[in-house]
């Protein structure tokens, strides 16, 4: 259990909260010592949760932590947690960690042209605490981010996803084809739908799309 010493309350809210450079909740509103008070403890979580992400990817080290987070202004951190785990609602457990950003990048379209996107919504990190996985938290916490970012799933890049995130996409969204890449970013195919000038390669998806449906 991801449980902490302090109450959760005072962090939390609400159960899900979204998290800047500042290392603070969204809305915060309070004075300086209760500021920074308050960002040592959300960087405590943000650390242990980024931990516990990297060894459920067996990755050598976090992709998120506090530090990182306070360096980029075009990062964010949604956390989630239980509030009422241990019956009295006062020390709770935190559940969730979806770190998302902006990133510019050389993608290849639908035709296997290059194309450089600024500003490509990505999904960095994401984490559900291992004795909570497969319960439809992950999926409570994805559409807070994309409803609070005003995001599209399709729209989004994902670095580097685990066998379980590509499931989770696939099965809550409906994300399965892929555009090769050259990098490790996983793009499906629609990303590069709607978009001015692009037309021929978003009619070639929707015709290969109904090809395979019809088969
Ligand atoms: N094996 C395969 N698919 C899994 C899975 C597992 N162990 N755990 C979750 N999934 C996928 C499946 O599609 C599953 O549906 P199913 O149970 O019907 O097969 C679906 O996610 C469940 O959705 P939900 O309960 O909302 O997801 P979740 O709370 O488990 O959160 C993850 C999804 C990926 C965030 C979570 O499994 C996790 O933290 N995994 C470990 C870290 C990780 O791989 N993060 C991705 C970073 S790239």
């Amino acid at each position: 259990m991801a449980t902490f010493q302090y109450d959760l309350r005072q962090l939390f809210p609400q159960p899900i909260i979204k998290i800047t450079s500042t290392l603070l909740p969204h809305k915060f509103r309070g004075d300086h010592r209760q500021a920074a008070d308050i960002a040592a403890k959300i960087s405590k979580i943000i650390d242990r949760m980024g931990e516990l992400s990297a060894i459920a990817q067996k990755l050598n080290k976090p992709v998120t932590t506090a530090q990182k987070l306070r360096m980029s202004d075009n990062h964010v951190v949604y956390l989630m947690a239980d509030l009422a785990k241990d019956g009295d609602g006062r020390r709770g457990e935190v559940t969730g960690l979806l770190k998302i950003g902006f990133k510019d990048l050389y993608l290849f379209d639908e035709l296997g042209q290059a194309r450089k996107v600024d500003k490509t919504p990505c999904i960095l990190d994401f984490y559900i605490h291992d004795s909570r996985q497969r319960t439809g938290l992950g999926k409570v916490l994805f559409q807070t981010m994309l409803s609070e970012e005003k995001w599209v799933p399709v729209k989004c890049s994902v670095d580097r996803p685990s066998e379980k995130l590509l499931s989770f996409l696939k099965k809550h969204y409906g994300l399965e084809r892929c555009i090769p890449q050259a990098n490790h970013f996983v793009l499906y195919d629609g990303f590069f739908e709607h978009e001015k000038g692009n037309e021929k390669a978003s009619e070639l998806a929707r015709s290969r799309r109904m090809l395979l449906a019809n088969r």
